[in-house]
């Protein structure tokens, strides 16, 4: 067992293979936060809690009780229970009143994981992992919250959750309910975020902590385009290799909050977890509230380390069938957008199947009077104008060319232009007195409602089973706004936003289990939904809209820091650029795709020729490369962002092999030829670069570099495959 509590210094302990996470009960009750960060051997560490102010002069209260809340590190703290910093649990009684202060009553060691009850959440067994239960309860109010604390045993990640229990005999309103809080004393730390907004998903953000609070947030009721649920504490000078890093990433998919507090005292406080805002829960005695599960990860090798213990986890823990073989695809929405019947798409298929591409995805405008971005949403009906022998009939044609058949749909939505909306128009997520914002001319379903998810899910599977399908594109184009159900009563609106991802959960899981040959990828206008819950359903997500090859390196760099490559949606597209305007060489195009779910969203007909003779030889070389970039270790070698060179390596865990990609933006004049070290290498082997035959020694790349040969030109990118040869 990974776990620990020493009954004398009332200390628990969870250890990973090099990290421990300590807590401690002061006075025997109230559970504080000791220690999270490199692994530590004894649990004699309670007195590091006893580190209180002495608030007042001349005498020292007996009884004073405030200032020791005020400073204290807790674990799960209350609202309205003097402790003034951010709290992870709010409960109103009642009597309208904020009553809650749980202290500890017990606790209980599980071997491996149990599963979230309605949520994602990274699973394990016995062989993976352990997990701590502590419960806190407040005897007065009856609320009882267990908190769930899972250590894994060969990878540096503690899971937290919990579960908020009304043990009371009257109604309870929960209104603030985080995943976690993590508290370690300033040290000059930076917060580093990812933000964005659509088409610019995923950007690095590290930022000096101030006294006060920051960090990132969604109230958007999708995990949003403008923050990704994740933040991370840095060492100052954090690097790829070097530095400490504390990370936290939410599997949940809706408006969140991560935030860092610096306090009077120099004690910084990150929390995250469901946002408080338009959050308001009701529990019946009995009833329980199960809190998403907030991944903590520690690295004490820098930022790459982190980043290969998320992939790690993601992979062997959450992702679904992570290793599938996934199809080089042409989906037809920058090729086509609306305008499209069945001998256009015929037409690109043939050419795409006669290059070699394996999966045809026909994306929006298929059904209903669906022809421009306004309209139809609901009424799953193909068009038999567009498609006059239906999906089943494309599927089939498209089958006979040896490839297959994927569909868009964008099931939580309703046009106000739909049948489905003047039959329901209840059925729009909306408040009383107004109708909601249009937002790309759509209203969001109130999925919440079971006869609205029902239907949902039977267009969905009607349609699945009225043709060959074989991927599915789950797109979800805009956030929830005007929050309110006609369908719920007065107290309980505040639930309208979780119920819609509990009913949206439910409908992806009987969706992957009703079709489980099916490959789902979600989508939400590119990025706007790409979190580790939506990739608890499908392996791969969409991660932007935007497909200019420079955009995306930034966008692919924020995005593969957390998530692997395997579930990275990048496809080559057409030139000029459809959202800025820019030409970029087609293999570049290739090169950075490669970096995610390699695929082609272009007119395949209409593009140059010389292009088209590429995509061939661009196929086979992705194919030779799939299995290495899927199970690969990932490194970050240089950013564009400090000085026009973007490169990373994916090396083979045994360090058999790697693929190196090299991207430089502009090229400037003058410059002195760069080297860049590798990493995740045999150091005593001998490395081929496979298209040269140069050798290389393992160490001399790692050490010294791998020389950056690009064309004097812009835009140019190379990949250099890399061979352990035996050397006689
Ligand atoms: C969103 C998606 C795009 C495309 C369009 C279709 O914007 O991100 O890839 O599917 O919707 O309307």
């Amino acid at each position: 067992m990974n776990l620990f509590y020493d009954d004398q210094h009332q200390v628990f302990k969870l250890d990973t293979p090099h990290t421990s996470y300590l807590m401690a009960l002061a006075d025997g009750k109230w559970l504080g936060h000791v220690y999270y960060g490199p692994r530590l051997e004894g649990t004699d560490v309670a007195w590091a809690l006893a580190l209180g102010t002495r608030p007042f002069t001349p005498e020292v209260l007996p009884n004073e009780q405030a200032s020791f809340f005020d400073c204290y590190p807790q674990e799960y703290p209350a609202a309205n229970a003097g402790d003034f910093r951010e709290a992870c649990l709010g409960v109103r009684t009642e009597a309208g009143q904020r009553d809650c202060l749980p202290a500890y009553v017990g606790h209980a060691f599980l071997p491996g994981k149990p599963a979230l009850e309605g949520l994602p959440a990274t699973s394990g067994g016995p062989e993976d992992c352990n997990t701590l239960q502590i419960t806190l309860e407040d005897c007065r109010t009856g609320v009882r919250a267990e908190l769930c604390y899972t250590a894994f045993t060969h990878l540096d990640i503690i899971a937290r959750s919990a579960r908020v229990i009304n043990a009371g005999s009257g109604p309870l309103w929960l209104d603030r309910a985080l995943s976690a809080c993590l508290s370690l004393p300033y040290e000059g730390q930076r917060l580093l975020t990812l933000q964005g907004s659509w088409a610019r998903e995923g950007q690095m953000q590290l930022a000096e902590i101030g006294h006060g609070e920051q960090g990132v947030f969604s109230t958007r009721g999708i995990s949003s385009h403008q923050a990704q649920p994740f933040l991370a504490l840095t060492s100052p000078d954090v690097t790829q290799e070097r530095g400490e890093v504390w990370g936290m990433h939410l599997v949940y998919s809706g408006s969140f909050l991560a935030r860092v507090q610096r306090d009077q005292h120099d004690g910084l406080r990150a929390v995250i977890g469901i946002h408080p805002q338009d959050f308001c829960w009701r529990l019946e005695p009995g009833e329980a509230f199960q809190v998403p599960e907030a991944v903590l990860v520690h690295s004490g090798e820098g930022l790459g380390r982190m980043t290969r213990t998320l992939h790690d986890l993601y992979r062997g823990h959450l992702i679904r069938e992570p290793y599938r073989q996934r199809p080089v695809l042409i989906n037809n929405w920058e090729a086509t957008y609306f305008d499209f019947d069945e001998a256009r798409l015929l037409k690109i298929a043939r050419q795409a199947a006669a290059l070699g591409v394996e999966l045809f995805v026909l994306d929006d405008g298929w059904f209903g009077e669906r022809h421009t971005d306004s309209g139809s949403l609901g009424d799953w009906e193909v068009n038999r104008r567009k498609l006059p022998h239906g999906l089943d009939g494309l599927a089939e044609e498209i089958k006979a060319l040896g490839m297959q058949f994927g569909l868009w749909m964008e099931p939580e939505m309703v046009s106000p232009d739909s049948e489905l909306y003047r039959r329901h128009p209840d059925w729009a997520i909306q408040t009383a007195s107004r109708l909601p914002l249009r937002c790309r001319d759509q209203y969001v379903l109130d999925l919440g409602r079971p006869e609205v998810e029902e239907y949902v899910w039977a267009q969905i599977s009607n349609i699945l089973h009225s043709a060959d399908i074989t991927y599915l594109k789950w797109d979800m184009n805009r956030p929830l706004t005007d929050l309110g159900s006609a369908a719920l009563p007065p107290d309980r609106q505040g639930e309208v936003a979780h119920r819609y991802l509990l009913a949206l959960y439910r409908l992806q899981r009987r969706l992957v289990e009703t079709f489980p040959h099916l490959l789902l990828e979600n989508c939400c206008s590119g990025g706007g939904r790409f979190d580790p819950g939506m990739l608890a359903y499908s392996p791969q997500i969409w991660a932007s809209d935007d497909t200019d090859a420079v955009e995306r390196l930034s966008i692919q760099e924020g995005t593969a820091m957390l998530y692997p490559l395997s579930c990275i949606g990048a496809h080559v597209s057409d030139c000029p650029n459809h959202l800025v305007g820019r030409n970029t060489p087609f293999d570049t195009r290739a090169a950075v795709a490669m970096a995610g779910t390699f695929g082609y969203e272009l007119d395949v007909t209409r593009i140059p020729e010389e292009e088209r003779r590429q995509i061939p030889g661009q196929i086979a070389r992705y194919r030779a490369q799939h299995a290495l970039l899927q199970r690969g270790d990932y490194y970050r070698l240089a950013s564009a962002r400090d000085g026009g060179l973007d490169a990373w390596m994916v090396a083979e865990k045994d360090g058999s092999r790697a693929l190196v990609t090299l991207v430089r933006v502009l090229c400037r004049p003058n410059r002195r030829r760069r080297l860049v070290r590798l990493h995740g290498l045999d150091p005593a082997g001998c490395y081929e670069d496979v298209a040269t035959g140069r050798r290389y020694g393992g160490d001399a790349l790692m050490q010294i570099g791998l020389p950056v040969d690009l064309p004097e030109a812009d835009f140019q990118a190379r990949q250099v495959e890399l061979r352990r040869v035996e050397v006689k």
